[in-house]
């Protein structure tokens, strides 16, 4: 039996050596593996040498399906056989090597051989990582082939990091999920997955547009699939809102407003400051959403909104978003009569960079005026003007927001008339408060006349009863 594995040795390394039939196969520790010959006649015998362990026999199969394995410690339980494939459950360190599968069948032998090769990847950095803290990723052969594959890896985003199988970058939040270090080797490919988390504020848009007509979000949140456990390993120790106010002269105010508070306890926000500007925090902190939002946005709401989380040794994660409130000003009013002068005009306040166009929208049946980027003059409005009046801010081909306005305007007549009508009943009642007060100084003389009329002329007659 030593004499035939030997001389089978022997075989291997000669049909390696002139024709490479070796099928190289690539695998982490504690994987499973399936070695499959190629082809499987019935009626055959088969069996499974190790080559490392002196040809040590794996595994036999005979054409009447009874099937046997070593009874070695370093092979126990973990083989069995699916036809002639060979399978191996959670690869061990001294499994790697290579694998040869004689079949015998009508008193012919075939023989392959599989170079089971260790591809060891490690995350050196301990995960959770903190964002801007260094993520070293390593990937590399146990032995390496004469003819050695192609190693690489590909980030979460899909492209290809690093330098020969080693990453040393700096983590950011687009480097939090799932990296493959790829193993490619004649056109083949095998993936070895690894996680990464990356605790970090999601990115948001610089700018948040909206209007008074619209509600405002102001957008914060951890990036998704990372946990508050997770942040707290990495020993948080704030969570804050703060508000810059936009200034007239066009920069943020240099003294924040501090407006929330994250109790990281219970997870709840506290306000910092009764005026909170009407904003309120999102409901549910525990899946790491931190917005907050209003369901009307007002001009004082411009400004600089600031989320950070402040982690032990001044570490800080912080987004902050700009908020951009349009606006639609009607002078005099939003009533109007006939014929009145009415200036509209659109702005956020702010001059618009040379990107962002303004568009008015009219009511139909208002006759089409010219208008300005920023404002509209109707010299004398009439019924026809009647309705909203909308502007809209676009950049490129986007809608970013937009504003209404209702104009009512009535006829001169009636107000005319409401102001005569007004006027003559305040008029008759005037007179009817004169008339009143008129006849009653008239009765009021009477009975003073009357009453010195019987004093004078109409004595009473004295002893007239004593006669
Ligand atoms: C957070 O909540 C706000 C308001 O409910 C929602 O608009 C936003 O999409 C949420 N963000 C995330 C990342 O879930
Ligand atoms: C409208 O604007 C023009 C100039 O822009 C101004 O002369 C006029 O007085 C304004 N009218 C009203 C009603 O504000």
């Amino acid at each position: 039996m030593k004499n035939f594995i030997q001389s089978l040795l022997l075989l291997i390394a000669v049909i390696v050596s002139t024709s490479g039939a070796q099928e190289e196969i690539y695998a982490k520790e504690g994987e499973t593996i399936a070695l499959g010959p190629t082809s499987y006649p019935a009626q055959s015998y088969v069996y499974w040498y190790f080559e490392r362990q002196d040809g040590h026999q794996l595994a036999w199969l005979n054409p009447l399906g009874g099937k046997g394995f070593s009874e070695d410690e370093k092979w126990k339980n973990r083989l069995s056989l699916n036809g002639a494939m060979l399978i191996i459950n959670n690869l061990q360190k001294d499994n790697f090597g290579t694998f040869v599968c004689k079949i015998s069948a009508g008193g012919r032998d075939s023989i392959t051989a599989f170079k089971v090769i260790q591809v060891n990847v490690i995350e050196k950095s301990a995960s959770p990582l903190l964002s801007g803290e260094r993520l070293s990723l390593t990937c590399s052969l146990g032995s390496v082939p004469q003819n050695p594959p192609e190693i690489y890896w590909l980030s979460p985003k899909g492209n290809r990091e690093g330098n020969k199988g080693t990453v040393s970058i700096t983590a950011r939040s687009e480097h939090h999920g799932q990296w493959d270090c790829v193993v490619k080797k004649n056109g083949k490919e095998k993936k070895f997955p690894v996680s990464v988390t990356v605790v970090d504020l999601a990115p948001v848009p610089s700018h948040q547009y909206t209007s008074t007509v619209s509600p405002l979000t102001i957008p914060c949140s951890l990036i998704p699939g990372v946990t508050w456990d997770q942040v707290k390993k990495k020993e948080i120790e704030e969570v804050q809102w703060h508000f810059a106010p936009k200034l007239s002269s066009g920069t943020f105010s240099d003294n924040p407003e501090h407006l929330f508070s994250l109790d990281l306890e219970k997870l709840t926000w506290k306000k910092v400051q009764d005026n909170v500007k009407g904003l309120s925090p999102v409901y549910n902190i525990k899946t790491g959403n931190l917005s907050l939002t209003k369901s009307k946005a007002t001009v004082g709401d411009r400004g600089r909104y600031t989320c950070s989380m402040k982690f032990k040794n001044d570490r800080t994660l912080k987004t902050t978003v700009d908020v951009v409130v349009l606006e639609i000003i009607a002078h005099p009013g939003p009533e109007l009569i006939y014929g009145q002068q009415v200036n509209l005009s659109c702005s956020t306040g702010e001059q618009l960079p040379n990107d962002m166009k303004l568009n008015w929208t009219l009511p139909k049946t208002s006759s089409p005026y010219i208008p300005y980027p920023t404002h509209i003059t109707v010299p004398e409005v009439g019924k026809e003007d009647n309705g909203k009046w909308g502007c809209e801010l676009w950049q490129g081909g986007n809608k970013l927001t937009s504003v209404e306005i209702l104009l009512k305007i009535e006829p001169r007549l009636s107000v005319w008339m409401l102001v005569i009508i007004c006027s003559a009943a305040v008029i008759l009642l005037l007179l009817l408060v004169l008339a009143f007060i008129h006849y009653r100084r008239r009765k009021q003389k009477m009975r003073l006349r009357r009453h010195r009329l019987c004093q004078c002329k109409n004595p009473k007659p004295k002893g007239f009863y004593r006669t």
